[in-house]
């Protein structure tokens, strides 16, 4: 069924100028861009969005890195959007990730990891609201 997720190109990844050709790879999946926006994450909001992982070990380096320079967050819309942008995506762990996968070609470490993508369609709603009002989402 088609389907939303939220993605978000990484810190790492602007710094390097990425933005378009990560998103060619979403694209050249199926998967449609249906709202994007560039932003800097403050420490808060970081931590907010993260904050399931608040007890993990990587957490505060996360926190740190996320705010390091800007993000561009974005829905993707498609088929199994969810399960499609993870694929793209490739592993966590860019050492583990499959050839011809974002973060195969592009990720610096498992933290740098060039993107994020929501990990269900429950999580994706959520995340969603998180940073976009339904008024600037048009499919
Ligand atoms: P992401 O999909 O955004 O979800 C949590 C992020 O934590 C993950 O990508 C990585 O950027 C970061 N991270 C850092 N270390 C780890 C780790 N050991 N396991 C999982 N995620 C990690």
């Amino acid at each position: 069924a088609a389907e939303r997720t939220l993605s978000i190109i990484k810190p790492d990844a602007t710094r390097r100028n990425l933005t378009g050709r990560i998103n060619a790879k979403f694209e050249e999946a199926g998967l449609r861009i249906v709202a994007q926006k560039r932003l800097r994450l403050t420490e808060a909001q970081a931590g907010a969005f993260y904050g399931v992982h608040k007890e993990r070990p990587f957490y505060k380096d996360l926190v740190s890195f996320m705010t390091s320079g800007p993000v561009v967050a974005q829905v993707l819309e498609g088929e199994n959007a969810v399960a499609k942008n993870r694929e793209v995506m490739g592993a966590t762990n860019p050492a583990n990730a499959d050839p011809g996968t974002i973060r195969k070609e592009f990720a610096e470490s498992i933290e740098a990891n060039s993107v994020h993508g929501s990990d269900s369609a429950e999580n994706a709603a959520t995340e969603i609201a998180f940073f976009f009002a339904g008024i600037e989402i048009t499919g």
